[in-house]
C-alpha cells in the first residue's frame, strides 16, 4: 500500500537530494504535492528550485505550492553559506517551463488534503521551517483528522547546529514549531540526534558524478557542502532531510523514544531549542501526551546504501 505524503520544503541541497530519493521510492510513497517555505533561501529562490527539480526528475505533474515568505514572527534567515547563493550549491537552475498551482499557501495544502478520497489520510513531511504547517493547523483545524502523522526534520535533544542549543529549521521559526509540536498530532522528530549519523561520503559523491546526467547534478550540489567552511576537510556530510523519507521506508532501521517536546520561544541563547519536558519541568501541564517520537539511532550503513540506491535509480 502506498503512503500519501505531502512534502514541505526549502530546497536547499539536502532537500533536493531527499525529494529525489522520495520520488525514487514511488512504489511506497505517493507524493500528493510539495509546498515551499522561506528557509535556506528566499521564497522565490526555493520555489524556483522546487519547480526545476520536479521537472528534472520527470515529475512535473506533481503540484508545487508557494508557501510562506517569512517566519511567523521573525525575519527570514537564509543559509546561503551552506546551500549557496541559488540554494543548490554549484547548480544554477534554469527557469523551469512548468508553473505553480493556481492555489497558494496553507489553503492549497488544505484543499489538496481534503480532496483525498474518503477514508484516506496523509503524512506531512516538513523538511524546512514549520511556518506553513503551523498556519495550516491554526487556520484549518479540521485538517488534523486527515493527518495520520508528521515526520519532520528538525530539532535536537543534544546540541544545535545554528546556535549551541538550536537546530536551524526550528530556530528559524520556533513559534511555528511550538504550535506544531503542541498540536497533539503524532510526530516523528528526525533531529540532529539521528541525522548527524546519516551520511554520504566523498567517494559516494564521486560515484554520483560519473553515473548519469541527473546524478551529476546531485554531485554538483553536494560538492558545495564539502567545499563550505562547515564541512571542509571532512570526509562525509549529513543528509538531514533524507532521514524522514528513509524512516517512512523502513521504520525498523531506526530507534527512538516518546517525549513531550516544547520549543523555546525566548529571545536568548535558548531560542529554538527543542526541550524534552516529560515531567521534570514545573510549567508542564500534567498529562500532556508524549506525542513526539524522537529518533535517536539508525543503522547508518543501511542508510547510506539505501540513499545511494535511490539516487542511482534515475537514468
Ligand atoms: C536543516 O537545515 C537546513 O539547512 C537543511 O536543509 C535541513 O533541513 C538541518 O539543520
Ligand atoms: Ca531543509
Amino acid at each position: 500500500m502506498r503512503k500519501n505524503i505531502w512534502i514541505d520544503t526549502d530546497p536547499g541541497i539536502d532537500d533536493a537530494i531527499a525529494i529525489s530519493a522520495a520520488f525514487a521510492a514511488g512504489e511506497r510513497l505517493k507524493i500528493i504535492g510539495i509546498s515551499t517555505v522561506a528557509g535556506n533561501q528566499t521564497i522565490d529562490i526555493v520555489t524556483d528550485n522546487a519547480l526545476w527539480l520536479t521537472e528534472l526528475l520527470g515529475q512535473s505533474e506533481v503540484p508545487v505550492v508557494r508557501g510562506a515568505d517569512r517566519p511567523l514572527i521573525r525575519a527570514p534567515h537564509p543559509a546561503g553559506n551552506v546551500h549557496g547563493e541559488h540554494g543548490l550549491g554549484y547548480v544554477v537552475p534554469p527557469k523551469a517551463a512548468r508553473t505553480l498551482t493556481s492555489d497558494q499557501g496553507a489553503a492549497a495544502i488544505y484543499k489538496a488534503v481534503m480532496e483525498l478520497p474518503e477514508g484516506e489520510t496523509i503524512t506531512l513531511v516538513p523538511i524546512g521551517p514549520l511556518t506553513n504547517i503551523a498556519l495550516l493547523l491554526r487556520t484549518f483545524p479540521d485538517v488534523s483528522a486527515r493527518i495520520d502523522q508528521i515526520v519532520c526534520m528538525g530539532g535536537s535533544a543534544v546540541e544545535g547546529n545554528i546556535t549551541a542549543t538550536a537546530e536551524y529549521n526550528i530556530w528559524t521559526d520556533p513559534e511555528a514549531a511550538e504550535i506544531v509540536f503542541q498540536s497533539g498530532i503524532p510526530i516523528v522528530m528526525c533531529g540532529l540526534d539521528v541525522t548527524m549519523k546519516c551520511l554520504l561520503r566523498q567517494e559516494e559523491i564521486r560515484q554520483l558524478e560519473h553515473a548519469g546526467e541527473i546524478q551529476k547534478q546531485f554531485s554538483r550540489m553536494l560538492q558545495f557542502y564539502f567545499d563550505s567552511a562547515a564541512y571542509r576537510g571532512k570526509g562525509a556530510v549529513a543528509m538531514h532531510d533524507s532521514v524522514p523519507f528513509l524512516y517512512l521506508l523502513r521504520e525498523e532501521m531506526f530507534s527512538g523514544e516518546h517525549h513531550v517536546i516544547h520549543v523555546s520561544c525566548t529571545e536568548d541563547t535558548c531560542r529554538g531549542m527543542t526541550i524534552v519536558c516529560d515531567g521534570a519541568y514545573t510549567y508542564q501541564q500534567k498529562g500532556e501526551p508524549k506525542n513526539v517520537y524522537v529518533l535517536k539511532d539508525v543503522d547508518a550503513a543501511w542508510f547510506g546504501r539505501e540513499l545511494m540506491e535511490r539516487l542511482m535509480c534515475y537514468s
